[in-house]
């Protein structure tokens, strides 16, 4: 079937034309674009003399007909877009119809593709938009290209090209950010023989390990955050592994590579502070955001865009990095307040953004061990361990704010730390005073980041222990969950699960004791249900394993009706390194100052 169109000239000429090809890059990317909009799942990129020789690219994509074969070197025949307000709802690579017109002109393609539907492919030979030769050829489905004598026709510009370990450079850079972008994808580049990268579809960890090396593993910070707007994920690098170039940043907007200087000053603000002046801050940014709500179309080459909301955007991102470094221990406890959540009401979309602000209380350090050291140690913050006398310094009421409210006589207290109830509301939430003011703690979160710490180290000192059921679990799973259960299964045995699969009925018949019966179904539902057939990346799995058990721990009835059990549960908080934040990045403790409750009671 044939599905290439010509623009008509009113969409032709709303689009940024121009320069598209400007260095063997340039081909390399827009051929890689065009097999990811093909659906292909395997691409292969071979490169000779830097692209002056030779640029192949070879897909297994939906390939084309052999009217299309010849169209699709038309200017403005695109099969992506049909009508002017498809280009507000761009989900392809491509959409201008410029990029195969523009590389014909100015070199010689040999082009080889074939659809399922048809038994032989089509070859077409076009030099200089010439088609010099078409005919049928025995060829797999999908599409391949090869490129010689690029920029033949234009001295100048083959003139111009630099020195071919720098357009080795350019050409690497493109499919590194391709790799990137689909991680999906099984992905090759070869260079005069050598095989450069040989990419596996794999998650995105994985993927930035294999462009990299395996230490960036311990590099990658993840970051997280949904709003309304947008949703962000991805990785920055730590910030003791910044490097002196801006190798390192990359933002994706619905996995397409972009260069954002505004962004990239919320990111550098984020870090600051935190790295050395000459450094720049590493990352890769991923944002989702409805495609109404941006604009592509803005230079030849897309890696413009305009946002619609941007201001906000540098807002979420500024805070969402901010906490993660914060998160990880990186920076000290940050307050973030309000900003942790971003449902943005219909009503202050229009409203112009203002920059997060970031309250840090410097008199809240709950770790102040007894020789006066704080809570900051080399490991990080937090990571100092309390001890019970720690608390009486805690819990006691700052006297001198207390003085200078206003002018009553101070109430007379027994000093003691049992004179302070701890109060549990709603059945979530613990309230205590603190030296400061008021601690308000999650108490599931709380538990679910003692059960996730404790699950972890039991893990790695190998002594975690099973339990037998007395009655096995049955349940009935799907084909799916099947794949999962089994894929996986060695994996679950570290934990303590034994089961076997019986005609679509799972029985379980051991668990990890670290599971109280009333959460042992909850925990295996949330395993099969966030674990994904394709996972290859072992420590990711482990980790979701550990969150399922911490959260379904979290979910069962809390046990905390008397002072004893939550002052219990408060010390075992803290003994954990993390404490501040749930192993999903949720925030475990609020502090509200007395300043606050002052302003509040004004
Ligand atoms: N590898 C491929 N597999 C299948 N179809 C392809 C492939 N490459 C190109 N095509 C078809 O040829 C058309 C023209 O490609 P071209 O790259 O010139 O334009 P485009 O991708 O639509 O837009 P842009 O100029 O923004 O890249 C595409 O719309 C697509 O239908
Ligand atoms: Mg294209």
């Amino acid at each position: 079937m044939d599905i290439i169109n010509l623009l008509p000239e009113n969409i032709a000429n709303q689009i940024a034309a121009g320069e598209v090809i400007q260095r063997p890059s340039s081909v390399v990317k827009e051929l890689i674009e065009n097999s990811i909009d093909s659906g292909a799942l395997n691409i292969d990129v071979n490169i000779k003399d830097a692209g002056k020789t030779l640029i192949q690219v070879v897909d297994d994509g939906k390939g084309m007909s052999s009217n299309d074969a010849e169209k699709c070197f038309k200017r403005h025949a695109t099969s992506k877009i049909k009508t002017p307000n498809d280009l507000y709802r761009i989900t392809t690579k491509g959409f201008r119809g410029e990029a195969l017109a523009s590389i014909s002109a100015i070199s010689h393609v040999e082009m080889k593709t074939r659809t399922e539907n048809q038994e032989t492919g089509t070859l077409i030979f076009i030099k200089g938009s010439n088609i010099e030769k078409k005919e049928d050829v025995v060829c797999p489905i999908g599409t391949s290209f090869e490129i010689k004598n690029l920029f033949f026709n234009v001295p100048a510009r083959r003139n111009f090209l630099k020195k071919e370990s720098t357009e080795f450079k350019h050409i690497q850079d493109e499919f590194i950010r391709i790799a990137l972008s689909h991680p999906e994808i099984n992905l090759t580049l070869t260079h005069n023989g050598a095989e450069i990268f040989n990419l596996h579809s794999s998650i995105l960890r994985k993927r930035i390990i294999n462009l990299y090396t395996e230490s960036w593993n311990d590099r990658l910070v993840p970051i997280e955050e949904s709003t309304e707007i947008a949703t962000i994920k991805g990785f920055v690098v730590k910030p003791e592994h910044t490097r002196r170039t801006r190798g390192d940043q990359f933002f994706f907007i619905n996995n397409r590579f972009f260069k954002s200087s505004y962004f990239n000053h919320a990111i550098t603000k984020a870090f600051e502070g935190l790295i050395k002046k000459e450094n720049f801050p590493g990352y890769f940014i991923y944002m989702e955001i409805n495609t109404k709500k941006i604009d592509i179309n803005v230079h030849p080459t897309k890696t413009e865009i305009k946002f619609e909301e941007e201001k906000y955007i540098y807002s979420i991102l500024l805070s969402t990095i901010k906490r993660s470094l914060g998160k990880y221990n990186i920076t000290p406890t940050i307050d973030f307040d309000k900003e942790s959540s971003f449902d943005i009401p219909n009503s202050i979309l229009s409203q112009a953004a203002s920059e997060p602000i970031i309250k840090v209380n410097s008199k809240f350090n709950p770790f102040k061990t007894k020789d006066n050291s704080k809570g900051l140690t080399n490991k990080g913050f937090g990571s100092a361990k309390s001890s019970s006398v720690d608390w009486d310094n805690f819990y006691s009421i700052d006297e001198e704010k207390e003085n200078n409210t206003e002018n009553y006589p101070p109430i007379d207290i027994v000093n003691s730390l049992e004179s302070f109830s701890k109060f549990l509301i709603k059945d979530s939430y613990i309230i205590t005073p603190s030296k400061s003011g008021l601690m308000i703690i999650h108490a599931r979160r709380a538990i679910e980041q003692m059960t996730y710490s404790e699950t972890l180290k039991s893990l790695e000192n190998k002594c975690l222990s099973s339990q037998k059921l007395l009655f096995p679990l049955e349940k009935e799973v799907s084909i799916n969950e099947i794949n999962i259960w089994e894929q996986n299964y060695d994996l679950l045995k570290k934990f303590g699960y034994r089961g076997i699969i019986k005609n679509n009925l799972l029985t379980i018949k051991s668990v990890p004791s670290i599971l109280q019966e009333e959460s042992i179904s909850e925990c295996i539902d949330d395993i099969l249900d966030t674990l994904e057939y394709k996972e290859i990346d072992e420590s990711h799995i482990t980790n979701k394993i550990i969150l399922s058990i911490a959260k379904s721990t979290a979910m069962k009835k809390l046990n905390l009706n008397t002072n004893k059990s939550i002052q219990a549960l408060v010390d075992k908080l803290f003994q954990c390194e993390n404490h501040t934040y749930s192993p999903r990045g949720k925030k475990i403790i609020e502090t509200i100052s007395l300043k606050e409750i002052e302003d509040k009671l004004k």
